[in-house]
């Protein structure tokens, strides 16, 4: 059966192949982009199941417009994707370089965004709605090697304990989850990244699409279902 999909900061990259792929797959997909790119405009003027709409979430004004249309399209969502985040690589700088006063930005996309997405979708989110939070390895308190990368560890790290707090909130009535896609060949993974975009997406979407079978919630996950610490 044809599922309701959202999809935030699906201009390009991983966002954008994940819409891409459940429209093939028949889903309603609703998209949230930034940035209007052709690729995207394409996606949703040649499929009558894609619905586009500009969405900056970073700012709860900018991104207010299109939850509400969301709302007014959908009465349930099946499979939500934060993907949407920001990596400056002029922050990755040792400290004794780095601007702190440039963090806030980046921990405000990447890790208030989703939450924006989550309040703002509430009423058509519900225990069988599956939540993907798109986090990063390199956020793992634990294990991470990461030694200039102040500014993208602390906003994912951030995502992280959101999506954990989020499910102590809802408990059972949630089905949130964390995943680090890989290292990708996109605009931010650079070309020389392990996997390629299409690839993390369909992992991504595997892993979504399989989400209650285990019961997973407030966990951290790789892209190919294996569980990661904190
Ligand atoms: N690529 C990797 O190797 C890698 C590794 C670990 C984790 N990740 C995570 O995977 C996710 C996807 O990354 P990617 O590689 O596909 O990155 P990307 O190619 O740089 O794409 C990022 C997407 O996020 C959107 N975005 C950024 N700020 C936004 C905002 N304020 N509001 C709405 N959309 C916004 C961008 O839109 P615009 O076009 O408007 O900028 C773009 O669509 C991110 O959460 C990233 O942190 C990626």
């Amino acid at each position: 059966m044809a599922k309701t999909i959202v999809v935030s900061g699906a201009s390009r990259g991983i966002g954008f192949c994940i819409a891409q792929r459940h429209i093939q797959k028949g889903d309603s997909v609703h998209i949230i982009a930034r940035t209007q790119t052709e690729q995207v405009i394409n996606l949703a003027k040649e499929n009558a199941n894609a619905f586009l709409y500009q969405g900056d979430v970073s700012d709860t004004q900018k991104l207010a417009p299109a939850l509400s249309q969301i709302k007014a399209a959908a009465a349930h969502i099946d499979i939500l994707y934060n993907v949407a985040a920001v990596f400056f690589e002029e922050d990755r700088k040792g400290l004794a370089e780095l601007d702190i006063d440039r963090i806030p930005e980046m921990v405000n996309t990447n890790a208030c965004g989703a939450l924006r997405v989550l309040k703002g979708l509430a009423p058509i989110i519900d225990e069988h709605t599956a939540i993907i939070n798109v986090s990063s390895e390199a956020a793992c308190i634990g294990t991470t090697e990461e030694v200039a990368l102040y500014s993208y560890t602390m906003s994912k790290a951030a995502l992280n304990i959101a999506t954990k707090v989020y499910h102590n909130e809802h408990g059972k009535k949630r089905n949130a989850v964390v995943v680090c896609p890989g290292w990708v060949r996109t605009d931010m993974g650079g070309p020389t990244a392990d996997l390629a975009p299409e690839y993390s997406a369909g992992k991504l979407i595997e892993l979504a699409e399989n989400l209650d079978k285990q019961d997973p919630s407030g966990l951290f996950f790789k892209y190919d279902g294996r569980l990661l610490p904190w």
